[in-house]
């Protein structure tokens, strides 16, 4: 079967460097196949004057400072101007919607993901307001991948891509592989993962479960179904793990 572009990514960040993984494993072999296009842009391009500032006081006063919704606007446009169809805008912060495996299966459907990193105390808020009124993307999503604060973006960007990728449809190789992930929507739903072995059979005077070895399916099914029950209460009581 012909290999075609699935998804394009552009992201936009002041440190280009921070996205150099994506060039490894899984991600850079999609990216080598051409089943993903990811562009980095540097924010500091789109700046006008010699120091290439990005940032400014904040109104109001308080700590640190606020990144530009002039810069930003000339960055995201001239994104926009290179788009074939409107892409989907993902803003990572602490205070969006908290990531989870189903927002990555509804991102993983997407032909155009476009992430912009901000850093310091965050972008304008009138970028957001801008593209959220303005029908150039599909959609425009805050997201945090949960409740810490990062000194930016980037790793969050990062988070959410490599779940999302892994998703897609031959990008990964062994597709039953991603089903029986904790939290993947189908038979384990809403559990955690229990414990795996492989060989040796003895390590460290440690033996592997010998229901593993039985051969009897209905057994190990059954086995592996407890011990999810067991890690969920133990680690996620909030999980509906009826
Ligand atoms: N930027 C800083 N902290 C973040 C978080 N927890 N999630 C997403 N983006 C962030």
């Amino acid at each position: 079967m012909k290999k075609m572009l699935l998804m394009r990514v552009d992201l936009i960040t002041i440190f280009p460097d921070y996205f150099s993984p994506l060039n490894l494993s899984l991600f850079g072999k999609a990216q080598e196949a051409k089943l993903i296009e990811v562009k980095v842009h540097d924010l500091r391009t789109f700046t006008a004057d010699k120091h290439k500032t990005v940032d400014d006081a904040p109104y109001g006063g308080g700590p640190g400072m606020v990144m530009s919704p002039v810069i930003w606007g000339e960055a995201i446009d001239s994104v926009l101007a290179q788009a074939t169809i409107k892409p989907v805008l993902i803003v990572p912060t602490p205070s969006g919607q908290v990531f989870n495996q189903e927002l990555a299966q509804k991102l993983s459907n997407q032909e155009h993901l476009v992430f912009i990193n901000g850093r310091y105390e965050g972008i304008d808020s009138r970028v957001v307001q801008h593209y959220q009124d303005s029908n150039k993307f599909s959609e425009v999503l805050e997201i945090s991948i949960g409740d810490y604060v990062l000194a930016g973006g980037e790793v969050a960007s990062l988070v959410i891509l490599e779940a999302t990728s892994r998703l897609i449809n031959g990008v990964l190789g062994n597709e039953d592989s991603v089903s029986d992930d904790s939290f993947a929507p189908g038979s384990m739903q809403n559990l955690l993962e229990g414990p795996i072995y492989t060989r040796p059979p003895v390590w460290r005077d440690l033996n592997v479960p010998e229901v593993l070895t039985s051969g009897d399916h209905g057994k190990i099914s059954q086995w592996r179904k407890e011990k999810a029950l067991e890690r969920t209460k133990k680690f996620r009581p909030d999980l509906d793990s009826k």
